[in-house]
């Protein structure tokens, strides 16, 4: 088997370190998307196999097949109300833990499960943190009918952005069918918080990728396979 690359230390780190110290039976667990994500549930589906009890839901078909693989308990979708603690990962995270999310294309899932969980923590290698947010895609998910309208719309903000394809060069479709609109900032964001609500006033726009005002904890995982763990202020 190859040796795990630095950035795959550093994810399993955080993930597993997750999955050890926050998740206590009888929870509700929220399943975060992505590489990071990806180690967390794995080592949640090994402490169940141990006897863990939790029920879980994904913020993405990829993470809730690893658990129904497992023959671990998913809570439909319209039976989802309240949600103990969700992890996840982040494409990028400033000090004031305002993320950007939704690089691995998984955005409106993400925020509405991370806002109806009592807990949210994010999971990272040290390569996410930044001390703007500039310097990454924002991506904001829109819904497909009459979709040029709505881009219009956010280019008029002064936001450009490029809709988001698939391997096929196809319109990429979230698991909720709609698309996603890479903004590329031209400076850093003044505000999180009013770049979101322009945003999210637009009619078309679904989501955004912004989450602010929502972690708990930011884990980090580090290449020796340690992590740092730090509480938001
Ligand atoms: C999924 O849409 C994203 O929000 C991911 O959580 C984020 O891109 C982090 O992914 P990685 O852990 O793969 O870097």
């Amino acid at each position: 088997m190859a040796e795990p690359s630095r950035l795959e230390i550093m994810k399993k780190a955080a993930g597993t370190y997750a999955a050890d110290h926050y998740i206590k039976d009888g929870m509700t667990v929220g399943l975060g998307t992505g590489s990071t994500s990806y180690f967390f549930i794995q080592r949640l589906l090994e402490r169940c196999k141990e006897g863990l009890n939790i029920q879980v839901v994904g913020t993405s078909k990829a993470s809730e097949e690893m658990a129904k693989k497992a023959n671990v308990s998913c809570i439909p979708h319209e039976n989802v109300t309240d949600i103990d603690i969700t992890v996840d990962g982040a494409d990028l995270i400033n000090p004031n833990f305002e993320i950007f999310k939704g690089g691995g294309g998984a955005c409106f899932r993400e925020k509405i499960i991370a806002t109806a969980s009592k807990e949210w923590i994010v999971i990272i290698d040290e390569s996410k943190l930044h001390p703007t947010l500039f310097g990454t895609k924002l991506p904001v998910e829109i819904l497909p009918f009459c979709y040029q309208t709505t881009i219009k719309q956010i280019h008029a903000l002064g936001f450009e952005g490029e809709l988001r394809l698939d391997e096929k060069e196809k319109l990429y479709q979230t698991d909720n069918g709609n698309y996603l609109l890479d903004i590329q900032l031209t400076q850093p964001l003044d505000s999180a918080k009013s770049t979101h609500d322009a945003l999210i006033k637009i009619v078309g726009v679904c989501e955004t990728g912004l989450f602010f005002d929502m972690a708990s904890h930011l884990i980090i995982g580090k290449a020796d396979g340690s992590v740092e763990v730090r509480e938001a202020k």
